[in-house]
């Protein structure tokens, strides 16, 4: 067994060489690709000779990796910086030094000036495929008087700068394999923030997923934009799609579990279908948007299919996965919608019968064409329609949990609970679980039997530790 507990090695220790003198504190928004970016960020930074920590007081640099998606995400980073500014002012009264504050993220790459202009106490404002250079940035703010900004597109640059990951205690990781998007709909901001569509080469990516394994890593979750358009150069090459690159990590000893997120309907290839059938490594649960059940809506999203296309790959991803669990996105109040349309995304609600569901308030995003259009939904009417299929998704969701109880499930432990004594984990379809049990199990999985479910978690029984459950 791989313990993702065991005592770092000297290779792990953080950073190499002397003791490190300063600290970075970074605080994530958005998704998971940020999560990731933000590791990639304090593994960068700790070659450097900065330690991380969880808190902004004994920081000498604060980096905000912020999101753009909708107007309520971009607008917490004026918040933060208002803190931030108090902490400065405070820590300069006290004579206790400089505070070096970034802000990273879609925001920077989007509004960099507008930061710039809004918030002159920003030192350095870094999109997201610069994070390599973030200690040449430092370097280059401490010679200089004003803001350094870095806002450039060099996606293959990034990850191959990158420092490979060091030891996280988590047994399950992230592993970013696309970025970007072609696809434009429009509502959405993440072609601008995050460029065009880039996929990975299998090497890097085997090579990240095999020094995961080799630190304890059981469970990876594949990450981009339109994880499924993923199309990286082969090893002889040849190009190969997400289902090749998904056979080829189940082979990674050590590595039990593979997840990929976010994927869009028209990426859906049969070859990815089957590969819910034919790799047992593959969890059974996919998240799989669809923002609305109209088709009239759907086509001025610029989705480019029908929800008919949607429902088909629905029904085949049950052909031959009967217990997949979906999650999904939904948006509602996009420009133009009426009470029919709605009407129609609460059908596909009912017809899908969703594990987990994330909703949201359309959101006029500067610079997408869907912002522009005359027939904005009113705020009230999207805050109804959001409170009635929000009511939809959560029975649902309480529904699909409560029907586990007196299953076995599979769970890999990754951290202790809010007790003492209490482990949690998460069952192949993603469900948080926890249990009375001891910490060195942290890490393994294990067969346990559920007693009770509510909306967000269940509770379980442990059974018996099995190294080879999936
Ligand atoms: N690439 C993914 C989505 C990434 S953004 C896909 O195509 O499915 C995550 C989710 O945020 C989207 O699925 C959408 O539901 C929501 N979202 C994006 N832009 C939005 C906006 N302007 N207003 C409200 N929700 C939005
Ligand atoms: Fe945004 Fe659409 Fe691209 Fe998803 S597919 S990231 S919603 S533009
Ligand atoms: Fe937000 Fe950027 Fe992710 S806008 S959702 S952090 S890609």
């Amino acid at each position: 067994m791989q313990d993702a507990c065991a005592p770092e090695t000297e290779e792990d220790v953080r950073p190499t060489g002397d003791t490190p003198e300063k600290r970075v504190f970074i605080k994530t928004f958005g998704c998971q690709m940020n999560v990731y970016d933000s590791e990639r960020m304090a593994d960068a930074l700790g070659s450097a000779g900065f330690a991380e920590t969880d808190a902004p007081e004994d920081a000498d640099l604060v980096i905000l990796n912020t999101c753009h998606i909708r107007e309520k995400a971009a607008e917490k980073v004026f918040s933060e910086l208002g803190r931030l500014r108090v902490l400065r002012e405070t820590r300069r009264e006290l004579g206790g030094g400089n505070l070096m504050i970034a802000v990273a993220g879609c925001v920077a790459q989007a509004e960099g000036e507008e930061i710039a202009r809004r918030a002159p106490l920003v030192d350095i404002i870094v999109g997201p495929q610069s994070y390599h250079r973030l200690p040449e940035l430092i370097e280059r703010r401490a010679g200089t008087r004003g803001v350094v900004i870095e806002t450039e597109f060099p996606a293959a640059e990034k990850f191959a700068n990158l420092p490979a990951p060091k030891l996280r205690s988590a047994p399950a990781a992230f592993l970013t394999v696309q970025e970007g998007c072609d696809k434009f709909c429009t509502f959405c901001v993440v072609p601008y923030t995050r460029g065009a569509e880039y996929s990975r080469p299998v090497a890097q990516i085997v090579d990240e997923a095999k020094r995961l394994a080799e630190r304890g890593v059981r469970e990876i979750t594949l990450l981009g934009q339109n994880v499924n358009a993923w199309a990286g150069e082969g090893p002889s090459g040849k190009t190969w799609t997400l289902p090749d690159l998904l056979a080829a990590l189940s082979e990674i000893d050590g590595i039990a579990r593979l997840r990929f997120t976010t994927s869009h309907p028209n990426d859906m290839s049969e070859a990815l279908v089957a590969a819910h059938r034919d790799l047992p490594k593959l969890m059974p649960y996919l998240h799989l948007p669809f923002q609305s059940g109209s088709d009239r809506i759907l086509k001025a999203m610029n989705r480019k299919h029908r929800i008919e296309d949607y429902l088909r790959i629905v029904d085949r991803l049950r052909d031959v996965r009967p217990d997949l669990a979906l999650s999904t996105d939904i948006i509602v109040g996009f420009p133009g919608e009426t009470t029919a349309d709605f009407e129609e995304t609460m059908r596909v609600v009912e017809r899908v019968h969703f594990a987990q569901a994330y909703s949201f308030k359309y959101s006029a995003r500067p610079g997408t064409p869907a912002a522009d259009r005359p027939e904005q939904v009113p705020e009230d009417l999207k805050s109804e329609r959001l409170a009635r299929l929000q009511a939809r998704l959560f029975a649902q969701q309480t529904a699909f949990n409560a029907a586990m109880v007196g299953r076995t499930l599979s769970v890999l432990w990754d951290s202790r609970g809010r007790n003492d004594g209490q482990i949690v984990g998460r069952s192949p379809y993603l469900q948080s679980v926890y249990a009375e049990g001891d910490p060195a199990l942290l890490g393994s999985i294990a067969d346990v039997e559920i007693v009770a479910a509510s909306q967000n978690s269940l509770r379980a029984v442990i059974k018996n530790l099995d190294e080879d459950a999936t």
